[in-house]
C-alpha cells in the first residue's frame, strides 16, 4: 500500500516536473518568438541575397481631411510609391488622415522613436527637433510667397531638410501651408489694440507663443484638432491659421472674424524616419525622394485651387474678412524675437532676407 503511494507520488512529481518543463520551454519559445516579431517584420538588412525582400509598410501620420490640398497631395505621394518600379512591391504606404494618428506633436514623436514611418506636418512643432528649421517660424521673414518658395526650393531649404537627422528624422519634401492671419469671436482686428486680451489658440511652438504675447494676445497651445471645441465653449477667442484651414475645420462657424495680417508663411514637411530611410537602397532613396518632390509640386496646384474656394465659401457663410490696418505696428511689435531667436538661427536671418 505504502510502496503503491510512494510510487504514485514519484509519478505525480515527475508528470508535475514534465508539465513545468514544457510549460517553461513554451514559455521561452515564446519570448524568442516575441523578440524576433521586430526582425521578422521588418526583413530588412537581411544578407541573404536570393531571399525576396519585405514589404516595408510606411504609415503616414497628417491631421487633415480627405480633399483637402495636403491629403491630396499625400495621396498622390502614394500612388507614385505604388506604381513605381522599384518602389511598388518594396514599399507600402498607408496614409493616415483626420489626425486619427494624434496631434503633430504626438505623430512626431513615434516617428521619431519609429512607431510610425512617415508624417507630414507643419514645421512650428519640428522647432525643437532641428537647431534651425524654427528660422522659418520668425514673424513677417518672407517679403510673399515668391520669396518662400525660392528659399525653400534653393539651398538653404536643402540644409534645413537636412537639420532633423540628428533628431532621427529625414525632411523630404516641403508642401504649401499658404500664410496664417488671425481669427476670432469677437471683433474683427484692424489695429494692434483690437488684439489685446484675446486668448488665442496657438501650434506647440515657442516662437508662436512668443509672437502672440507680443502683438498683445495670450497664447494657448493646443493640438489643431482641438481647436474647433475650445472655440464652440469659448475657452480661447480665436486661433490664426491660413483660410484653407479655417474652412476645412469649420472654425468659421464659430469664429466670425478674419483679420487679414499674414504673420507667418510656415510650410508643412513630409518626414521620414531616419532608420527607415538609411535601409532603403541608394536608388530607392532616389525614387522615394523624387516621389516626394513630385507630390508637393502637385500638391502646390492644389493649394492654390483650393484657397479661392475656400475664400468664396466662408464669406458665403457671412464671415467678416478685412485687412489688418497697420500692419507695420504689428512687425515692429514683434522684432524682440529678432533679437532673442537671432543668436539661435546665426547667420540665416541676413542669408534668407538676401534671397531675391
Ligand atoms: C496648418 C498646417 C497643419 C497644422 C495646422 C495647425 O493647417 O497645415 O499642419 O497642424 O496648421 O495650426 O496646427
Amino acid at each position: 500500500m505504502t510502496k503503491i503511494l510512494i510510487t504514485k507520488i514519484t509519478m505525480t512529481n515527475i508528470t508535475m516536473t514534465r508539465m513545468a518543463a514544457t510549460q517553461q520551454f513554451g514559455r521561452l519559445r515564446h519570448s524568442i518568438l516575441i523578440s524576433l516579431i521586430p526582425f521578422m517584420l521588418a526583413g530588412c538588412g537581411s544578407s541573404d541575397e536570393t531571399a525576396e525582400p519585405a514589404t516595408q509598410r510606411l504609415i503616414l501620420s497628417n491631421v487633415h481631411v480627405e480633399g483637402y490640398p495636403t491629403a491630396r497631395g499625400l495621396r498622390h505621394f502614394e500612388k507614385l510609391v505604388q506604381e513605381d518600379v522599384l518602389l511598388g512591391t518594396r514599399l507600402q504606404p498607408d496614409l493616415q488622415l483626420g489626425g486619427v494618428l494624434g496631434n503633430e506633436k504626438e505623430a512626431l514623436e513615434k516617428l521619431g522613436f519609429g512607431g510610425i514611418q512617415m508624417a507630414c506636418t507643419s514645421v512650428a512643432p519640428l522647432a525643437e527637433f532641428s537647431s534651425t528649421i524654427g528660422v522659418l517660424t520668425l514673424p513677417y521673414l518672407f517679403r510673399d510667397p515668391e520669396h518662400l518658395w525660392k528659399v525653400l526650393d534653393g539651398e538653404i531649404g536643402d540644409e534645413l531638410l537636412g537639420s532633423l537627422a540628428a533628431s532621427g528624422l529625414m525632411g523630404l519634401a516641403w508642401y504649401d501651408a499658404g500664410s496664417r492671419s488671425f481669427y476670432n469671436r469677437e471683433r474683427p482686428v484692424r489695429r494692434l489694440a483690437d488684439l489685446e486680451g484675446l486668448k488665442i489658440r496657438v501650434q506647440k511652438s515657442e516662437v508662436m507663443r512668443e509672437m502672440v504675447e507680443a502683438l498683445g494676445a495670450s497664447p494657448v497651445s493646443l493640438g489643431f484638432k482641438e481647436v474647433y471645441t475650445n472655440l464652440h465653449t469659448g475657452s480661447i477667442d480665436g486661433a490664426e491659421n491660413n483660410v484653407p484651414s479655417y474652412r476645412s475645420e469649420r472654425h468659421f462657424e464659430v469664429a466670425g472674424y478674419y483679420s487679414y495680417d499674414r504673420h507667418s508663411t510656415i510650410p508643412d514637411l513630409l518626414l521620414i524616419n531616419l532608420d527607415v530611410w538609411k535601409r532603403l537602397l541608394p536608388e530607392e532613396q532616389t525614387a522615394l525622394r523624387s516621389a516626394a518632390k513630385q507630390s508637393s509640386i502637385a500638391q502646390r496646384g492644389f493649394w492654390r485651387d483650393y484657397v479661392d474656394e475656400a475664400l468664396v465659401a466662408v464669406r458665403e457663410a457671412g464671415v467678416e474678412i478685412n485687412e489688418v490696418e497697420d500692419i507695420s505696428a504689428f512687425q515692429q511689435a514683434v522684432q524682440p524675437l529678432y533679437t532673442k531667436y537671432g543668436e539661435r538661427y546665426g547667420d540665416l536671418v541676413t542669408r534668407i532676407r538676401a534671397v531675391e
